[in-house]
């Protein structure tokens, strides 16, 4: 049996919109075997398709088609420890597993940078799938067909405060409420920051984070589509996060923080104890992943 565990993950993390990607230390975990037919069963109470349109599922037969290989019966097992629908890379995560349980059920047929790539084009972005992949911060482009990734592990110093809330924000929704088209100065407000938070995360600059994940393409659009969301954007600057951006294509919001700072945390929390306004969100307390998807 082949046991798969893949990371959440947090895209575009400002001003990348598409490109920036991070893992966190919250995990989805598979099993793949090959059996007489289709099974899939949830080891959790979180209901999932069970027929041939689970994505988990899908990813896999992607890589059996890639290699012409007839698809056999498989019993496919899910925990699901990921929320769907909340900016944290659930979906990616089911692309990951499905390509990685796939692969290594086959004797590993496939490189690194085929299955990213298969992963990118199920998706329709990199951003997650690759840090779900790959493990820590990870800066990616979707070029004619083949993803170009590099992955830098994020300081153990780092804490990312991921602020769920209790509704969803399907990914459709949050991309149909951008504009067709940006102003010129509004992409080179966005491109000389992405480029900041790489350096930033690089050099392990995070006084600059604050400036470098703020973003003017995607956040200003969505923040509308999240009750509560300016309140608590606000309120974790106010506490001294070193960055406060929506997670991927929200509702999740993601402060991050340095670790000392128990401060945060518990004001943080107090937060969502006494303003009204931000009663729907949970904190969850998460660290980076610097490993990424494993195959056992
Ligand atoms: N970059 C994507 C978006 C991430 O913001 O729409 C969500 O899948």
């Amino acid at each position: 049996m082949i046991r798969v565990k893949v990371p959440a993950t947090s895209a575009n993390v400002g001003a990348g919109f598409d490109s920036l990607g991070l893992a966190v230390s919250l995990y989805n975990e598979f099993t793949f075997e090959e059996a007489e037919r289709l099974e899939i069963v949830s080891l959790d109470e979180t209901p999932i398709p069970t027929g041939p349109s689970n994505l988990v599922y899908r990813s896999a037969k992607a890589v059996y088609d890639q290699l012409s290989i007839p698809m056999p019966g498989l019993k496919i097992t899910q925990k699901n420890a990921i929320p769907m629908a909340r900016g944290l890379g659930s979906s990616s995560s089911c692309i990951v597993a499905g390509i990685l349980g796939a692969n290594a059920l086959l004797g590993n047929k496939l490189t690194s940078r085929q299955m990213l790539t298969m992963a990118t084009a199920i998706e329709g972005h990199p951003d997650n799938v690759a840090p779900a992949m790959l493990g820590g911060f990870v800066t990616s482009v979707f070029d004619e067909g083949q993803v170009y990734s590099v992955k830098k592990n994020i300081d153990s110093g780092l804490a990312f405060a991921a602020f769920i809330p209790d509704f969803k924000l399907l990914t459709e929704k949050a991309r149909a409420a951008l504009p067709k088209t940006v102003a010129h100065k509004d992409a080179v407000y966005n491109l000389s920051r992405a480029a900041l938070a790489t350096a930033a995360f690089c050099d392990g600059n995070y006084e600059l984070l604050s400036i470098a994940t703020k973003d003017v393409l995607h956040q200003p659009y969505r923040l509308p589509l999240i009750e509560g969301g300016e309140e608590l954007f606000s309120t974790m600057h106010d506490l001294g996060a070193l960055a406060v951006y929506i997670s991927g294509a929200g509702p999740t919001i993601m402060a991050v923080v340095p670790k000392e700072d128990h401060t945060f945390f518990i004001q943080a929390q107090k937060a969502l104890d006494t303003v009204p306004e931000l009663k729907r969100f949970s904190l969850y307390a998460l660290s980076a992943d610097n490993i990424g998807a494993t195959v056992e």
